[in-house]
């Protein structure tokens, strides 16, 4: 067997967290790869939300093990509160939780540095989830960074001193309060709480799988616009989000790579700063944000929205390889009469490009737009037969400008409102 690959193609909040819950009882593995407590992806089953940031979206499904892979900055506090909301739901959340001794740790001045940083750079700010995603990833490059396995060596305390010391050292030129009894104390407790879980070395667990024929899904985080290499730099996340990020986040060979499920909006959105050539300042923004319900998992800010974009898209199926395609809110489209679809984008000097172009934060992009139908029925998640003619439309005109088949389409949050869609050969 062959690992698959589900991530966003847009700029996170997609839905991953639902469609990896939809697909998991497929898989005897779902694992992560890259990010941390960042991401916030929503499940929803028997009336109830479920909202995660480090563990995997695989964890409600009680044939599969979930990995948290050496890609990942693991914040122990973060982890220790989400493992408590889980326990309210009389889950056995250890018995199938695997965690890297290779993941980094977010530790509480990671955190700190990254309001700093943001504070600094005041208008130009990334808009960061200030989870300390980039300063942990920032040590982790530097090759100071602790790893989840350190905590089990009796050196683990002069490691962390000496590593705090040094954000101690950078915090001095920032104005940023902190009660660091408090915190030190909240984060030792929860190193001795995540002591007892399963920490191991993931590379083996997976290839060992692999080899015995086990069928794994490798569950992204954000999404390719916020690549640290292809996303809109430096308006990114401090990951490679796109599916090469699943082999070194998780030790698996290119070659063992199976399906790429690239999944994104019948729309867009965006959270935090930076380029987003299709977004709507308008009435019409508004109405997708109330219509989707676009306020972020994480940090509760709104959504900034906007049409479907067709060349970001392009590109993001091209740098991953995506082999099927999953709309997701399809159902938020339903109030539009029209809906606009942005195909090629016209540059500041009038050139007509569907390349995404290198000074994407500098450079006037003026969306240029098809209009489709729209289908103003209300969508009830049931067959594919009950899609009405116009969605139907649509989802083939994006498959032909896209030329990946679209086999997945969501029509609300619950995992049952979900339409399979089947792949056609040939
Ligand atoms: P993720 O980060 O990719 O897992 O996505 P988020 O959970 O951050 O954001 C997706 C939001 O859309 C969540 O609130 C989901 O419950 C919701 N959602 C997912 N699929 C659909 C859908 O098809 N229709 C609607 N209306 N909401 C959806
Ligand atoms: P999921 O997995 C949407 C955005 C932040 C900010 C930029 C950098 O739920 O799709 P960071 O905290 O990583 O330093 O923030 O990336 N961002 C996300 N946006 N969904 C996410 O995750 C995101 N994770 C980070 O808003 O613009
Ligand atoms: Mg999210």
């Amino acid at each position: 067997m062959k690992v698959d690959v589900l991530l966003g193609l847009q700029w996170g909040d997609e839905g991953k967290g639902k469609i990896v819950d939809v697909l998991a009882p497929r898989y005897d593995i779902v694992a992560r790869f890259q990010g941390g407590p960042n991401a916030g992806h929503t499940l929803e089953f028997d009336g109830i939300k479920h909202v995660l940031h480090q563990i995997p979206s695989g964890i409600f499904r009680p044939s599969a093990k979930n990995v948290i892979g050496n890609g990942v900055v693991l914040d122990p506090i973060v982890f220790k509160a989400e493992i408590e909301k889980l326990d309210k739901f009389k889950m056995d959340v250890r018995a199938n939780l695997f965690i890297s001794k290779k993941a980094t740790l977010i530790v509480p001045t990671h955190r700190l540095l990254d309001q700093a940083y943001e504070k600094a750079k005041g208008e130009d700010k990334i808009g960061s989830t200030l989870k300390g995603i980039g300063p942990s990833y920032q040590d982790k490059i530097g090759r100071q960074g602790l790893r989840v396995g350190d905590i089990l060596s009796n050196t683990f305390f002069d490691k962390f001193k000496k590593l705090v010391n040094t954000h101690f050292e950078i915090l001095k030129g920032h104005d940023i309060e902190y009660d660091w009894v408090a915190l030190e104390g909240q984060f030792l407790e929860a190193v001795t709480f995540l002591k007892s879980f399963k920490l191991i070395d993931s590379e083996y667990l997976i290839n060992q799988e692999l080899s015995k024929g086990s069928s794994i899904l490798a569950e992204g985080a954000q999404g390719s616009l916020l690549d640290i290499d292809f996303g809109s730099y430096p308006f990114v996340t401090s990951s490679n989000t796109v599916t090469a990020g699943a082999c070194t986040g998780l030790g698996v060979a290119p070659r063992n790579i199976g399906e790429v499920y690239g999944i994104f909006k019948a729309y867009s959105t965006r959270v935090g700063s930076g380029p987003f050539p299709t977004e709507l300042l308008n009435e019409e923004g508004e109405l997708l944000r109330k219509q989707g319900n676009e306020y972020g998992s994480t940090t509760g800010r709104p959504r900034r929205c906007g049409w479907i974009d067709l060349p970001s898209l392009k590109y993001s199926i091209m740098i991953n390889g995506v082999t099927q395609l999953l709309m997701m809110k399809a159902d938020v489209l339903s109030i539009f009469p029209t809906i606009k679809v942005c195909t090629h984008y016209q540059l500041g000097d009038g050139t007509v490009t569907q390349t995404v172009p290198y000074e994407i934060v500098n450079e006037k992009i003026t969306p240029v737009y098809t209009e489709l139908p729209g289908w103003q029925t209300t969508l009830s998640g049931g067959a594919e037969q009950a899609m009405p003619q116009a969605l139907l439309s649509y989802i083939e005109f994006l498959e032909r400008e896209l030329n990946v088949p679209i086999t997945l389409v969501s029509t609300g949050p619950d995992r049952l409102q979900t339409i399979h869609r089947p792949v056609k050969k040939g």
